[in-house]
């Protein structure tokens, strides 16, 4: 019963795209359905993915469809990959930032436009009791979700199943990301999800400040 918490906040950070977006960046994109949505939206999508099997069925999945917006995969490390500064309208990294150091944020604010958007939408490590309620709290609607999509797929057909995209423990706690972010990313805004995420929101506007 695949109910995917980072599929369900697509259109959260969709609504993040900056106006006149032409150019992302998709961090440990998987098996690309959210690189797909942004080629949907006639932008030129560069998704990278450290993982050989789900770049494949990434770009397998992608080759039949007439997407407006360019769309390359590559099996790339992001600590290793050359990004050339000033390059992407939107950056976006579905649970894959806990994958690498939380300074890598620094590689990809870098990357950004001015104006630019980094978007994260992160996996944190369960420590305190605010934690613990929201997983409570959740516990039954992701049940319900679950059910819901178990009854779709039965009713719809759901075609053969891609493979999943290797996952990782996350070992930060939220509040360490909040300090780790505040001190990265300044003014970015770092909210607690329901589903066992966060969304960290950055705007590169440095460069535009320091010109005025
Ligand atoms: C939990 S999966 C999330 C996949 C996808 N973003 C999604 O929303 O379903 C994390 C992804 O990050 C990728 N990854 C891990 N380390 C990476 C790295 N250093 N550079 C690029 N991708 C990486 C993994 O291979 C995996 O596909």
């Amino acid at each position: 019963m695949p109910f995917n918490h980072n599929d369900h906040y697509h259109d959260l950070l969709l609504r993040e795209l900056p106006a006149g977006c032409r150019r992302a960046l998709d961090v440990g994109c998987g098996t690309g359905a959210f690189a797909r949505k942004l080629a949907s939206r006639g932008i030129e999508v560069d998704a990278i993915d450290t993982d050989a099997e789900v770049i494949t069925a990434a770009r397998a999945q992608a080759a039949p469809l007439a997407l407006p917006g360019e769309l390359t995969f590559q099996q790339a490390d992001i600590g290793r990959v050359s990004l050339p500064p000033g390059t992407y309208d939107y950056i976006a990294c579905l649970a894959s930032i806990h994958h690498v150091p939380f300074e890598t944020v620094r590689k990809l604010r870098e990357a950004l436009t001015d104006g630019g958007v980094l978007v994260i939408l992160g996996c944190y490590q369960e420590t305190t009791p605010a934690d613990y309620l929201t997983a409570l709290a959740a516990s039954p609607l992701n049940a319900v979700c679950r059910l819901m999509t178990f009854l779709r797929e039965r009713l719809t057909g759901a075609g053969p199943q891609p493979p999943s995209a290797p996952v990782a423990d996350p070992v930060m706690p939220l509040a360490a990301i909040r300090k780790r972010a505040a001190a990265e990313l300044p003014h970015c805004r770092v909210r607690r999800l329901l589903f066992w995420r966060y969304l960290l929101v950055f705007r590169n506007e440095r460069r535009t400040r320091a010109t005025q």
